[in-house]
């Protein structure tokens, strides 16, 4: 059978484009000899229609809400999985057996500590500082503190990967667990032999004198919580860290552009805006028909936050479980919040409105996030940072499949300019 492919007429000109077909069947034209033989560049602003590389980790279909890592579907990883096994695939590609499992639990284990040089940075400092401020800057400064990890040459860096994912998982949690003791003015509690989530629970909560004592629902919730973040395809911060990495730049130096990209409020800081958005509808003791009405109006900064993404036309699953989970966790815990009740009449009403029909706008994974976040005890000014240590296992393994591409390119777009035409310079006394 002929390969199939793609034709477009350009100046007159017949180009033929190969096609390729990737393992789920998407169809993409591939266009990297379009502007060497045609003189033309595709325009694609904010790269929605293009595939920026070929990935093996994440599959998503936007159409028919489907997630799936490495094969294995979302809903399953989230049923029967927890974080920690769902990093071990996304980053290696397999399920681990029991000595993988474990191997790659001590790793974690034995790298969770902030060396005492490191936790110099935090004094620095004001007690005021924003979260996603700290923590962007204390995880570029890994690739100081571990230059032999970061070396900026792929062929060592990846000798070293083991060690580094280990690291940055490991540390970017302790360091989000010591931002909130930073700014809550409490001391840093250090790292102990606990499984995951629960060392992070005991290095937030515990005291010097009473140590933090493990609540089976909520371990559970937390680890949902960011097994269900641990990866979404090429989101903006991981096509942040594939751009970084592609110039040759070592794992943490990539991350951290990645947790830069994050703290952006259309991509990580929505589960922040979402809560505010439902505290105010609780404080105004309204039932929301204002935010809807003003959604509707057009305007970015008035959006139902929360609601609609850039590939999803359909629920987001990872929305459908979270959602779920909100209730299971508050009757397990035996609490209640009325911003559950806002949030779910909230959801049923734009999903009767006609503006959100339309335009196939459902609830996104954090419209729901925020509450399990709050049951947990997560101050609102801290989702963005624990959305970070969800996603880590993502960039890692997109950062890996970047330095392991021995044919790899430079990230390196084009631009349609619109600038000033040519001009010539004029002396500071001709001009106005
Ligand atoms: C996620 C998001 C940035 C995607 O943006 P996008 O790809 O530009 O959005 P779309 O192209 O799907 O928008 C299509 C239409 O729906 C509107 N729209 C999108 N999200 C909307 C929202 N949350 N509230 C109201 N209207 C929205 C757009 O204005 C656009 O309207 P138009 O066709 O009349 O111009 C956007 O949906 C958003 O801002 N959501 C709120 C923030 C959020 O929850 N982010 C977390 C994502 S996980």
């Amino acid at each position: 059978m002929q390969a199939p492919t793609a034709q477009i007429k350009v100046d007159g000109k017949e180009l033929t484009l190969p096609v390729m077909i990737g393992s789920e069947g998407e169809k993409a034209i591939d266009a990297r000899n379009l502007r060497k033989d045609s003189g033309y560049i595709f325009y694609d602003q904010g790269y929605g229609n293009t595939g920026s590389c070929e990935s093996a980790i994440t599959y998503l279909d936007g159409d028919n809400g489907i997630l799936r890592h490495r094969g294995y579907p979302i809903e399953q990883l989230a049923t029967y999985s927890d974080y920690v096994e769902t990093a071990y695939l996304i980053i290696y590609g397999e399920l681990p057996n029991a000595k993988q499992r474990q191997q790659f639990s001590r790793r974690l284990r034995d790298n969770a500590a902030i060396g005492t040089q490191m936790q110099r940075i935090f004094e620095g400092f004001p007690e005021s500082a924003p979260p996603m401020g700290m923590l962007t800057s204390i995880v570029s400064s890994l690739a100081a503190y571990y230059p032999e990890l970061a070396t900026n040459n792929f062929e060592k860096d990846l000798q070293n990967f083991d060690l580094a994912a280990a690291m940055a998982i490991s540390k970017i949690r302790s360091i989000v667990a010591m931002i909130y003791r930073y700014r809550h003015g409490l001391p840093f509690i250090h790292p102990r032999d606990l499984p995951f989530a629960d060392n992070f629970l005991h290095m937030m909560f515990s005291d010097p004198y009473v140590a933090y004592q493990p609540i089976p629902e909520v371990t559970r919730a937390l680890n949902l919580l960011l097994l269900l973040h641990a990866d979404h395809e090429q989101n903006c911060s991981t096509s942040t860290v594939r751009m970084v990495a592609s110039s040759g730049a070592n794992l943490f130096t990539s991350i951290a552009a990645g947790v830069c990209a994050l703290s952006g409020p259309l991509h990580g800081g929505a589960n922040v805006a979402v809560m505010q958005m439902l505290q105010s509808i609780h404080d105004e003791g309204d039932d929301g028909t204002r935010f809807i009405q003003a959604a509707k109006g057009g305007s970015k900064s008035n959006r139902l936050m929360g609601f609609g993404h850039a590939v999803y036309r359909n629920f987001d699953p990872r929305a459908r479980i979270i959602g779920k989970a909100c209730d299971e966790v508050l009757t397990r815990l035996g609490k209640s919040d009325p911003l559950l009740d806002i949030a779910k009449n909230l959801e049923q009403a734009a999903l009767k409105d006609d503006y959100f029909v339309s335009r196939k706008l459902y609830p996104n994974v954090d419209f729901y996030s925020g509450i399990i976040m709050r049951a947990l005890g997560i101050p609102t000014d801290m989702f963005t940072v624990m959305f970070a240590i969800g996603r880590a296992p993502g960039w890692i393994a997109n950062w890996k499949e970047v330095a392991s591409n021995t044919k790899g390119r430079i990230y390196r777009p084009r631009q349609v300019y619109v600038g000033t035409p040519k001009r010539d310079y004029t002396s500071m006394d001709q001009r106005a």
